[in-house]
């Protein structure tokens, strides 16, 4: 006898999502069931590209169905579909799905490198990414990701993000002239990131990452407050005083109501490009345990590698400059951690409230 749809639903029961630790037929991930004799074909969608349990996934899938009786060959189509940000009122960037901004306490401990290659391997995944540069005091994406000299077109009263890498980009660094010193207060740095906000043409994003400056000043407070952020990544390196204003940036975003999404440990660790031997180069707080404290999730750690100051300098990210370093193995791990600790949010933030 054939199989019915209601004996493959009940069967991928069995199959759950370590993140969201739900079935993935309770998370409605399976669509379009068709049966042709012994023949199934579905699909899964799941909430991120970048997924990093998704072939952990369709394996899981397939064996649950193929044990069933009269199933003798079994196709999964794995797509995926991002969750949107719950908005309330109006929103400044209607088409951004997911918004991430990246902070830290300390100045120079990676956020900018970060934000460039955790982009680029979302969009390598098939994600829609853009990158803000909200550092309006030394915007450094332009020169990052090649092309500092380039000036965006306007098109319906709209600015036009510059795309490189398949990333939509914009930072103030494309609008004022090389060398014009910002010094500009709080309600000029609050006026220009609404702009580079609203007035841009992001169109239809999966995710918006949002590198900002350093600390707990006008820029990163008036993010926060503009756009309902998804949540916040937190850059360190293992120095306790940079762990120790990395905890004080912390407490301001989830102040303002958007959570920690998660610890990101840079330049921990170098890797000896002869023998591949890791070594630790600091003895502070590493960035597992700043998420301890945090009570965040820890989402990855980047070595130092002399390739990513290198190439980030010619304006090459190193994930594209260098794929077979340590660095760039690590970047896509981070990435998939953050897509997770994305997907997870969003799906508490859907979840039914108890009325009150
Ligand atoms: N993992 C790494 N290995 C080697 N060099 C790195 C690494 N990460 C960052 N760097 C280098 O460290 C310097 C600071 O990095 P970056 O500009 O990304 O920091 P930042 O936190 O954005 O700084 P700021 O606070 O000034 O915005 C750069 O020269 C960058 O190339
Ligand atoms: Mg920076």
């Amino acid at each position: 006898m054939a199989v019915t749809a209601d004996q493959i639903l009940d069967a991928l029961r069995s199959v759950e999502d370590p993140d969201l630790h739900r079935d993935i037929v309770t998370l409605n991930f399976v669509k379009d069931v068709e049966i042709d004799g012994g023949k199934v074909s579905f699909k899964v969608e799941l909430t991120t590209p970048a997924c990093p349990m998704k072939d952990l996934l369709h394996d899981q899938a397939k064996e649950a169905v193929l044990a069933l009786d009269g199933v003798d060959a079994v196709d999964i189509e794995m797509t995926a579909q991002v969750r949107s940000r719950s908005t309330e009122n109006e929103d400044l960037i209607p088409g951004v799905k997911q918004a991430v901004a990246i902070a830290s306490g300390k100045g120079g401990v990676g956020k900018s490198t970060l934000t460039v290659n955790l982009a680029i391997a979302l969009a390598q995944q098939g994600a829609k990414v853009g990158l803000l540069d909200a550092d309006v005091y030394g915007p450094s994406i332009p020169m990052m990701m090649g092309c500092p000299d380039e000036r965006p077109m306007t098109r319906n009263s709209k600015i036009m993000p510059i795309e490189r890498h398949g990333i939509k980009l914009m930072s103030l660094g494309f609008l004022i002239t090389d060398g014009q010193a910002v010094l500009w207060r709080g309600p000029m740095v609050a006026g220009t990131v609404k702009q580079l906000l609203a007035d841009v043409d992001w169109g239809e994003l999966d995710y918006l990452l949002i590198d900002l400056p350093p600390g707990t000043g006008d820029a990163p407070m008036s993010v926060a407050q503009l756009v309902p952020l998804t949540g916040v990544v937190i850059v360190t390196t293992p120095h306790s005083v940079a762990a120790n204003i990395a905890g004080k940036a912390a407490a301001l975003f989830t102040r303002l109501n958007s959570p920690i999404l998660g610890v990101a440990e840079n330049m921990a660790k170098f890797v000896c490009p002869g023998c591949g031997e890791e070594s630790k180069i600091f003895a502070g707080t590493t960035g597992e345990e700043l998420a301890e404290s945090l009570g965040a999730p820890f989402i990855g750690s980047i070595p130092l590698d002399p390739a990513v100051g290198e190439s980030a300098d010619r304006g090459e990210p190193s994930i594209t400059a260098h794929p077979e370093r340590p660095q760039a193995g690590a970047f896509h791990a981070m990435a998939g951690s953050l897509a997770s600790q994305i997907s997870i949010k969003a799906a508490e933030s859907s979840e039914p409230k108890p009325v009150a």
